[in-house]
C-alpha cells in the first residue's frame, strides 16, 4: 500500500510538472498579450486617424485656395457679389454641410468668439484653441485631441487672422454686403480689426475608443491562446501518459514481481526507437537471460 502510494503520487508529479510548466507559460503569454495589444491598437488607432487629418485639412485648404485663385478673380470682374463664392471660410462651412451628411465622423468647423453665424460659437476646446493663437502669435498650427460634443477627436487647428479684405463683411455693419446682414443679422460678427486673430478653423477626426477596441481585440486575442493552450494541455497528457508513464509502469511492476521471485511475466517489447523502448527492452533482455540462467541452474542441481 505504501509502496502504491508513492508511485501514484510520483507518477502523477511528472504529469503534473509538465502541466505546471504550460499554465505558467500560458500565464506569461497572456501577461505580454495584453499590454501588447494596447499598445500595437492605440498606435494604429492614432496613424489611421493622423492619415485621415492630413487628407482632411489638405481638402479645407484646396477649397480656400478654390475660392482665393479660381472665384473670387472672376466674380470681382463680373462684379457680383456672392459670399461664397467671395470667402473661403463661408465655402468651407457651406461644403462642410454637405460632407457631414455623408460622412458624419468628421468634424470641420471656423469658429470664433464674435461670430456671424451663432452656430459657430467657439466654445470648449476651440475656445481654448483660440486663446492659445492669441497668446502666441508665432503660432501657425496646432495639432492636439480633445472633445467636442462629447465626442473624442484628433484636431488640426490655425488661427485666423482678419485681414483689410475680410472687412468687406466683417467690418462695419452698414458696408457689409446685403446678403451677410440679411442672413446673419447685424448683431454679431463685425467690428473685426485688421491684424487680429478673430477665429480657429478646426479639423477633427474621430479618434476610436481605444479603450474598448483594446479589450475587444485581447478577448479575441487571449481566447485564441487559452484554445490553442487547452489543445496543447490534452495533446502533451495523453503522450506523456502514453509514452512514458505507461510503460515506466510496466516496467516499475514488472522489476516488482522479479524482485518477489516472478521472472515468467514478459515485458511488453515496444517497437518505438526512444529511451523508454531502450528501457523496457533492456529489462525484457535481462528477465529472459535471468529466466534461463536459472534453468540452467535448476538443470544442474
Ligand atoms: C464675403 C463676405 C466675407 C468675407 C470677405 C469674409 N467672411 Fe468670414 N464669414 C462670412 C460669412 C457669411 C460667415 C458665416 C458662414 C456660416 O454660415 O458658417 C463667415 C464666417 C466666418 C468665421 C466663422 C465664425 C462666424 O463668424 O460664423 C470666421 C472665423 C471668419 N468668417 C473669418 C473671416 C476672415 C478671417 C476673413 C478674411 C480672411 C473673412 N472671414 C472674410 C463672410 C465673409
Amino acid at each position: 500500500m505504501e509502496e502504491q502510494q508513492t508511485q501514484q503520487t510520483s507518477r502523477d508529479s511528472l504529469a503534473s510538472r509538465f502541466n505546471l510548466s504550460l499554465v505558467i507559460m500560458y500565464l506569461c503569454t497572456v501577461l505580454i498579450t495584453a499590454p501588447t495589444v494596447y499598445f500595437v491598437t492605440k498606435q494604429q488607432v492614432y496613424e489611421r486617424a493622423e492619415a485621415d487629418l492630413i487628407l482632411l485639412v489638405d481638402v479645407v485648404k484646396s477649397i480656400q485656395d478654390f475660392v482665393a485663385t479660381d472665384l473670387r478673380p472672376h466674380f470681382m470682374k463680373e462684379k457680383i457679389f456672392y459670399s461664397p463664392s467671395f470667402s473661403g471660410i463661408v465655402a468651407t462651412s457651406r461644403i462642410a454641410k454637405y460632407l457631414k451628411q455623408k460622412q458624419p465622423q468628421f468634424y470641420i468647423n471656423n469658429v470664433s468668439d464674435n461670430p456671424l453665424n451663432l452656430e459657430n460659437r467657439a466654445k470648449g476646446l476651440e475656445q481654448s484653441l483660440l486663446e492659445r493663437f492669441r497668446k502666441n502669435r508665432n503660432l501657425e498650427s496646432y495639432n492636439t485631441v480633445g472633445q467636442i460634443d462629447g465626442q473624442n477627436y484628433l484636431v488640426s487647428s490655425a488661427p485666423k487672422v482678419s485681414r483689410k479684405g475680410c472687412l468687406r463683411c466683417h467690418g462695419e455693419p452698414a458696408q457689409a454686403p446685403q446678403d451677410v446682414t440679411t442672413t446673419y443679422g447685424t448683431e454679431s460678427g463685425y467690428g473685426y480689426r485688421n491684424g487680429e486673430v478673430v477665429g480657429v478653423s478646426v479639423v477633427g477626426v474621430p479618434l476610436e475608443d481605444v479603450q474598448s477596441l483594446t479589450l475587444q481585440r485581447s478577448l479575441l486575442v487571449i481566447g485564441g491562446i487559452t484554445l490553442l493552450f487547452a489543445l496543447l494541455f490534452i495533446v502533451v497528457n495523453m503522450l506523456v501518459k502514453r509514452l512514458i508513464l505507461i510503460p515506466i509502469g510496466d516496467i516499475t511492476e514488472l522489476a516488482k514481481a522479479v524482485s518477489q521471485g516472478d521472472i515468467t511475466r514478459e515485458v511488453v517489447v515496444y517497437r518505438r526507437n526512444d529511451e523508454i523502448a531502450d528501457l523496457a527492452n533492456a529489462f525484457e533482455l535481462m528477465r529472459r537471460s535471468l529466466l534461463t540462467a536459472m534453468k540452467r541452474m535448476r538443470r544442474k542441481s
